[in-house]
């Protein structure tokens, strides 16, 4: 039995199996181990420690191992057969995905680089320079998948190229001159002008979405924002903080440490005001390069206050389209 990955959603039935197989040895990496005694408390199990570049023969075929620490958790780790040139990678590469398709080419590709994208902004976007280091790593140790098994979702069999090369873009957090806006609303002030600043975007021509806390859920909005070079947040003030919705979203996304954008805060408030100041301290904090102070309104906005969310849409279109 080999044990690439120790969280429960891989190794939840291990003592089944563990039970009906009875293996000789059980194969995981040095963390592997530790972690499995931490979760079974077994210490009767036939452990077999394996690290990077250690091979098994199992007759017709050989195994190599590579360790993956972190990626995403410290115990995880590769399975490579080579003959078979079959890179067993555990949650890497993987998509939150099921369908009746089993591999790349049985369904629709769109989609498909989709979920990977939202697998890969949800889980593996803070280990992005590990994700570097692997690709690279992969590269020097001279292999060459033809077919890479995720855990979760589809096998990529047709192209694994293609989710390599995406994963080497998203680990470098590239962008393109795409904009995201975000928002949360109680009587639409705040929605009212996430639409201007939308209709600024709209004139300069930049990709841009607009996508309401209420409807969207914080892993679709990062999802949005892997390849997107703004962000631009939108609260009222609700007893004297931002809404809990944006709250959310903000510390979500601070977790998944995005790097290399710009963005600004927008909202409504009635007496005290605290929303925008809040939502760029948090911004600051991820190292959200501020290209506004921001724009809040009191109560509803006037032809004035939209006019300035236009405008502030045209600037953050403007400074995207320059600095891609
Ligand atoms: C429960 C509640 C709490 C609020 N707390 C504050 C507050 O602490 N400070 C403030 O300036 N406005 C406060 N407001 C007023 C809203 O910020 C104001 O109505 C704003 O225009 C709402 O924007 P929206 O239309 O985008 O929801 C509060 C409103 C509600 C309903």
């Amino acid at each position: 039995v080999v044990v690439n990955h120790v969280e429960m959603d891989h190794t939840g039935a291990l003592p089944e199996v563990m039970e009906v197989a009875k293996p000789e040895k059980l194969f995981c990496s040095p963390k592997g181990k530790e972690n499995l005694l931490k979760h079974f408390h077994r210490d009767d199990w036939p452990y077999e420690v394996v690290k990077t570049g250690d091979r098994l023969s199992l007759g017709g075929r050989t195994v190599t191992f590579i360790e993956t620490r972190m990626l995403h958790w410290p115990d995880s780790m590769f399975s490579y057969l080579m003959e078979d040139r079959l890179l067993i990678s555990q949650d890497a590469f993987g998509q939150h995905w099921a369908t009746s398709g089993r591999f790349d080419d049985e369904v629709d590709r769109g989609e498909l680089m989709q979920q990977a994208a939202k697998y890969y902004a949800n889980i593996l976007l803070p280990y992005s320079n590990l994700v570097q280091k692997l690709l690279g790593d992969l590269g020097e140790m001279g292999l060459e998948p033809e077919i890479i098994a995720p855990d979760h979702g589809l096998s990529w069999r047709k192209d694994p190229g293609m989710i390599l090369e995406a994963y080497g873009r998203w680990s470098q957090q590239r962008a393109k001159p795409k904009v995201v806006v975000v928002y949360d609303t109680m009587w639409h002030s705040t929605e009212r002008m996430a639409q201007a600043i939308a209709e600024g975007l709209a004139r300069e021509g930049v990709e841009y979405l607009v996508m309401d806390l209420k409807v969207s859920h914080r892993s679709d909005v990062v999802t949005e924002l892997l390849e997107a070079k703004a962000l631009l947040v939108g609260s009222p003030t609700f007893n004297n903080g931002m809404l809990p919705t944006v709250a959310d979203f903000l510390h979500y996304l601070k977790g998944l440490r995005p790097r290399g954008k710009i963005g600004a805060a927008f909202g409504s408030y009635g007496w005290s005001g605290e929303s925008v100041k809040l939502i760029n301290a948090e911004l600051e904090a991820m190292k959200v390069d501020l290209v506004d102070e921001g724009i809040s309104v009191k109560f509803a906005p006037s032809g004035d206050d939209l006019k300035r969310c236009r405008e502030l849409g045209q600037r953050v279109g403007r400074t995207v389209k320059e600095t891609l």
